[in-house]
């Protein structure tokens, strides 16, 4: 994959694809910019080429209608604090006023197109759309990682359209660093998969299945393997229609060699409440008017020594419902080992991440993905529309 260091961008109008679908509070205000830091290295090697740059991103879900509160105006805002530079934020991403400004446009100016899923076309991958939108630069960046698992016009279309194209700096990043943690990985590499359902995450595990070593399973998805191993999990939150295909993981993971790991404790209360009653029990004792929160300290414990001679670690999913103080032990124990293990350690998915944030470890971890669909993607093993268009 070319990155932008690859072509000749000096002077030239460039157009950047990024992700700035950032969370924003009922204000509007952004809370946690990650998104936009994370594309400076990028914007500022082509301000220092003396490009044009022209950046596009969509935010949110406006289905295809002009919403105000899906503007890119804060992220506008919050760029140009962070480069030091007016950032113009058009307002539309094509129509005449905006080839008007694209068109004036000199070296070193920004200008921000507004939210792209203003437009149906963006997620229908109309042709007649990425056309448009190609025709306003010379020269078409992707770094926009955290849309790339989306086959939208801006992601896979106007690349079509645009000869000189290129990865930008964290694409590039977010590729080379997965690809050292799952494809060509120093081992024992270990994943940790937590979060709610078996059944989003089942691409992933059957994929890594044949690639780690060992594998740690958390989160409420935990129970429906319990389950699955005939352990009575109470009220706790289960997929019964994947019951067997839970049973049948964990007899590909002996049949591979693959150190399997389930919670041996956990954290039940009679409701997913912050005043509920709270207590301790082994996974055999979960009370039947109950369910499992949290792994517990014995669980904890397990997972931290399975973790111990690990050289890369992987980790999707939450260990319970984390955003529940009463419940957020077993994450927060987890963020703490991964941050502490001297291994590679890749962490993705919107919630691992947020974990992450609030227990200050963010600098602590090798990597952190900026994606969440795009990263379980690459978990399942597939390939991501977004580079396989800048081919
Ligand atoms: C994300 O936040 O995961 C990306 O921006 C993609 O958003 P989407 O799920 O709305 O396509």
């Amino acid at each position: 994959m070319k990155n932008i260091k690859d072509l000749d961008i000096r002077g030239k109008k460039v157009l950047i694809r990024v992700d700035f679908n950032v969370p924003l509070d009922e204000q509007g205000n952004i809370t946690d910019d990650i998104r936009i830091r994370s594309v400076l290295p990028t914007l500022n090697y082509a301000l220092d080429e003396n490009a044009a740059i022209i950046i596009c991103s969509h935010l949110g879900r406006p289905k295809g209608q002009r919403k105000p509160e899906f503007s890119l105006a804060p992220a506008a805002k919050r760029l140009s604090r962070l480069i030091a530079k007016e950032v113009k934020l058009a307002p539309d991403c094509i129509g005449p006023e905006v080839e008007g400004l694209a068109a004036a446009l000199k070296p070193g100016d920004v200008l921000l197109l507004e939210n792209l899923r203003f437009h149906p076309e963006e997620q229908a991958n109309d042709e007649k759309f990425s056309r448009r939108l190609a025709a306003l630069a010379e020269v078409y960046i992707n770094d926009a990682f955290a849309v790339a698992h989306r086959a939208h016009a801006s992601v896979v279309g106007i690349p079509r359209f645009m000869k000189e194209r290129a990865a930008g700096f964290l694409l590039q990043k977010e590729m080379d660093y997965f690809h050292r943690s799952v494809s060509d990985p120093t081992r024992p590499l270990v994943a940790i998969i937590g979060g709610a359902k078996v059944s989003s995450k089942l691409g992933a595990l059957t994929n890594l299945m044949d690639r780690v070593d060992k594998m740690i399973i958390g989160g409420a998805m935990a129970n429906t393997f319990l389950k699955s191993q005939g352990i009575d999990v109470g009220r706790s939150r289960v997929e019964e229609d994947l019951l067997t295909t839970a049973a049948e993981l964990v007899v590909k993971a002996r049949e591979k060699g693959v150190k399997f790991y389930l919670p041996v404790d956990c954290i039940v209360a009679p409701e997913a409440d912050a005043k509920a009653e709270t207590k301790r029990v082994t996974c055999q004792e979960i009370p039947a008017q109950w369910m499992a929160l949290d792994i517990g300290p014995a669980s904890t414990l397990l997972f931290n020594e399975a973790l111990e001679d690990a050289r890369t670690i992987i980790w999707n999913g939450p260990m319970g419902v984390f955003e529940i103080d009463a419940f957020s032990r077993g994450t927060m124990a987890m963020v703490q080992a991964v941050a502490r293990s001297h291994a590679l350690t890749i962490v993705g998915g919107g919630d691992t991440d947020v974990a992450i944030h609030r227990a200050g470890e963010f600098d602590s971890i090798s990597y952190v993905s900026t994606g969440g669909g795009a990263f379980l993607m690459l978990m399942e093993g597939k390939q991501l529309p977004g580079v396989e268009a800048l081919v």
